[in-house]
């Protein structure tokens, strides 16, 4: 029966007929694109998804390129980098945009996975696609990390020190970890050479099967949408949901006007400004790492600093490095610390609105904190956000639970 069900629908004739007979590329299409059917009011929020994966794609291909050329030893590689910026044919622009789409990737995906809060897409039955998410939110630091070191300039050097030598505070057996992590007594070529075949190898293979399986999941049980109300409920005699349309053409065509836009303002900053001020490439990094001085102000990439803050925040070793880990692993539980009855932000109470918007500015208060010394004022304020910021996960199952929401409509609202 499933056979003849696959059968119809298929090329009659001609060289697609001949795929089609040997592999299930017209099925396919439609199960993913034109038979794929999400709802029509997707907005702004909904462009995130595609366009982290045109940034993975950057990062792929100018990855690559980089690679024909970098040189993986603690002697050669800073001015292997050197010579990518000077001599290579158009070296400098693959990599700027290898720099400049590692800081446009967490920005895509920060705001991607705001989308998720803000319509509740981690609640059932979407619980696994968040999980995967935020398996690819590790990865990403991971290979953020790994690819931070490779240039091996004082901050790529200092930087790596100072997280690798946080896994020493556990307990027994810190020590050992710390030195399996670098393969040596210090970080050394050893270390540089690991954390190359992990960012050019292991960690971007994890990331294109994890982002496979995110979106097979994700098809599985369609997408959510700014109302967080579920399409397939209410479906038309000829089974396609009422309030959908099939994603291709009606959501690809949309998604390349972001796309566009998107390349512009990524452009923009590739050209004019790829160092950002020093947040997308800090200023010591044009230094060679140098083992015997140390810099005079040791800060992560923009996108980790609010974790950072964190870590800097408990004045204890230990406790530190756990609240550090708890702060990017929380996010994690959300679909069961989330008990509310609807999805969306648009039929919540006043209480998660406002624990979302304090959220956010706990967040952005802790990204910049985490980019200042740690000292006096700003570790006061780094501590009362790192309060804002745990309350907003831990507290979650009551005020969600307590929160009075409005009636949530039965169709998708849409003005189009
Ligand atoms: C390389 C990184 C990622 C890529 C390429 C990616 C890709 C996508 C795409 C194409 C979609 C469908 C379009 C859309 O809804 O925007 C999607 C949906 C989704 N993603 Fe991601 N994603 C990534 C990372 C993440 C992360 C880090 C999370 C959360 C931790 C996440 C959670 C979700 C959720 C919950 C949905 C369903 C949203 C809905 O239907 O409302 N994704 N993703």
């Amino acid at each position: 029966m499933a056979r003849i069900e696959a059968e119809v629908g298929k090329p009659k004739g001609g060289f697609m007929k001949w795929i089609d007979d040997r592999f299930p590329f017209t099925s396919t299409m439609k199960y993913h694109a034109t038979e794929y059917y999400a709802s029509k009011n997707f907005n702004f929020w909904y462009v995130f998804g595609v366009l982290a994966m045109v940034v993975l794609v950057i990062q792929l291909v100018t990855g690559i390129f980089l690679t024909m050329n970098y040189k993986p030893s603690a002697d050669e590689a800073f001015a292997s980098v050197e010579y990518i910026m000077r001599d290579v044919e158009w070296g400098w622009l693959i990599r700027y945009m290898h720099s400049t789409g590692a800081s446009f990737f967490f920005i895509v995906v920060y705001l991607h996975m705001f989308r998720a809060m803000l319509y509740g897409s981690y609640k059932k039955p979407r619980e696994l696609i968040w999980i995967i998410g935020m398996l690819i939110f590790f990865v990403l630091m991971a290979e953020a990390f790994a690819g931070y070191l490779l240039p091996w300039g004082q901050m790529s050097y200092w930087g790596a020190q100072v997280i690798i030598s946080l896994f020493g505070a556990i307990p027994g057996i810190g020590d050992a970890i710390v030195e399996f992590i670098r393969g040596d007594y210090s970080i050394s070529d050893i270390t540089l050479n690991r954390f190359f075949a992990l960012h050019v190898i292991a960690l971007p293979l994890a990331l294109i099967g994890l982002v496979f399986v995110h979106i097979v999941a994700l098809h599985e049980v369609g997408s959510n949408n700014p109302d967080g109300i579920e399409i397939k409920e209410h479906k038309g005699p000829d089974g396609v949901p009422l309030d959908g349309v099939a994603f291709h053409p009606y959501h690809t065509s949309k998604d390349l006007v972001a796309i566009i836009i998107f390349l512009m303002v990524f452009s923009s900053v590739v050209f004019f400004a790829p160092e950002m001020g020093g947040y997308f490439l800090e200023h010591a990094n044009f230094e060679p790492a140098n083992l015997r001085a140390t810099p005079e102000h040791i800060a992560p990439v923009w996108y980790f600093t609010p974790f950072y803050a964190i870590l800097r925040a408990v004045p204890d070793k230990l406790w530190g490095f756990i609240l550090f880990g708890l702060s990017v692993l929380l996010p994690a539980a959300l679909p069961w610390l989330d008990r509310s009855r609807v999805k969306s932000i648009r039929y919540r109470g006043w209480m998660y609105r406002t624990a979302l918007a304090l959220f956010v500015v706990s967040f952005l208060g802790l990204g910049w904190l985490g980019t200042q010394p740690a000292d006096g004022a700003y570790v006061i304020a780094a501590r009362i956000f790192s309060v804002v910021y745990f309350a907003f996960f831990l507290l979650m199952p009551y005020y969600t639970a307590v929160d009075k929401t409005r009636p949530v409509p039965d169709r998708v609202v849409y003005h189009g």
